[in-house]
């Protein structure tokens, strides 16, 4: 059974792909410092798989501590790579937490894996890495632009550093760049987690639904798209997750055309901000409490992926539908509430 290490396990698509790793026969082990996710997400992985994970609340920042778990488990074949900030907004305001953060713990995991001879390292990338294209969909060759937030600046740097460890001959490495992941588990036990104000369209959405939020807002009415709303490709987190667990195999068969390779993780579909609103009332049958707000600083326009190459090379075929990805969300929003 191979043993694969997923740093920020207790996060929103780390927790997923937990799962998907569990049920495809691996052996995970976390390292979450619980900055920004919460821990007892791990009971709902257990609740799912029947499995307990160990988490090691370890901050990757801090080179000694990771090098510790990586000593305990000198048997680990992979490495994915999630523990990162990744609010846009705050990176903008504070874009030396962005990069001291998210870069120290890459370089501190990639050393760890070169000193262990780990030799498989999958990396979460973003669409954020194309800036503002000139058009979509975009695929793994459209040029990259200039970063609109040091949050994507850090994706960009993270590729490159991953890409270039490999050229190197650290470890073969996937860099997979998720487009916008929504929704939740079906089985309804695990999901998104915001922590405070959620920055991201559909917890906004849920939460106002709900009544934890008194209104939303949508950011911009006046964009050259169909509605005048920006537009992006949401792709079930379980999708995202699934995605993980090919790249492993094909990692793990020597399948890698090159030792760095890289796939777009989206539906292919892009929705404006209105259609997801009208999506997400039509499932739950109730009228969502929104204002239309001035544009927010960083968004891009339209943007949204071909994904044929992770179709046809990692055989990943997304199942679930804008429908699906909204009813889980709700699904996941509504058990929140009865816990309370
Ligand atoms: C961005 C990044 C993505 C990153 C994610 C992390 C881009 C293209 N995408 O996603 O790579 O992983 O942040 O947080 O840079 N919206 C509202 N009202 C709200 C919230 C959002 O109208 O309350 C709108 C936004 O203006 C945007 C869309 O909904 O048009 C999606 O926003 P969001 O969910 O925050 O994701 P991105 O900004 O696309």
């Amino acid at each position: 059974m191979q043993k694969i290490l997923v740093t920020g396990g207790c996060g929103y698509i780390g927790s997923h792909t937990i799962v998907d790793l569990i049920e495809n026969g691996y052996d995970v082990i976390s390292i979450d410092n619980n900055s920004r996710s919460n821990p007892e997400i791990m009971q709902g992985i257990a609740a799912i798989t029947g499995k307990s994970i160990k988490n090691y609340k370890v901050d990757l920042c801090n080179f000694e501590e990771t090098q510790a778990v990586f000593q305990e488990n000198t048997d680990i074949d992979g490495v994915i790579h999630f523990a990162a900030f990744k609010a846009v907004g705050e990176s903008v305001e504070n874009p030396l937490l962005y990069f001291n953060n998210n870069i120290v713990s890459l370089i501190n995991i990639v050393k760890c894996c070169d000193i262990f001879s780990v030799p498989h390292f999958v990396f979460s990338s973003s669409c954020t890495v194309y800036g503002n294209p000139d058009e979509s969909p975009v695929t793994e060759n459209t040029q990259l632009k200039k970063a609109t937030s040091p949050y994507g600046y850090t994706k960009q740097v993270g590729e490159e550093i991953v890409e270039q460890s490999a050229a190197a001959g650290i470890f073969n490495a996937t860099l997979l760049r998720y487009f916008n992941p929504v929704g939740a588990h079906p089985k309804g036990h695990i999901g998104e987690l915001p922590i405070g104000k959620p920055a991201n369209l559909v917890p906004a959405i849920t939460q106002t639904a709900i009544g934890k939020l008194p209104q939303m807002q949508v950011f911009g009415n006046d964009y050259p798209t169909k509605d005048g709303s920006c537009v992006r490709d949401y792709i079930h987190v379980c999708d995202i997750a699934h995605a993980h667990t090919l790249a492993l195999h094909r990692l793990s068969k020597n399948k890698q055309e090159e030792a760095c390779e890289v796939f777009n993780l989206g539906s292919g579909n892009g929705y404006t901000v209105f259609e997801v609103i009208d999506t997400f009332e039509k499932i739950s049958q109730t009228k969502l409490n929104f204002s239309v707000a001035a544009r927010r600083p960083g968004d891009v326009i339209t943007i949204f992926a071909n994904n044929e190459k992770a179709q046809e090379k990692l055989s990943w075929h997304p199942r679930f539908n804008l429908e699906e990805m909204m009813q889980t969300a709700w699904n996941w929003e509504k058990q929140l509430d009865n816990l309370k």
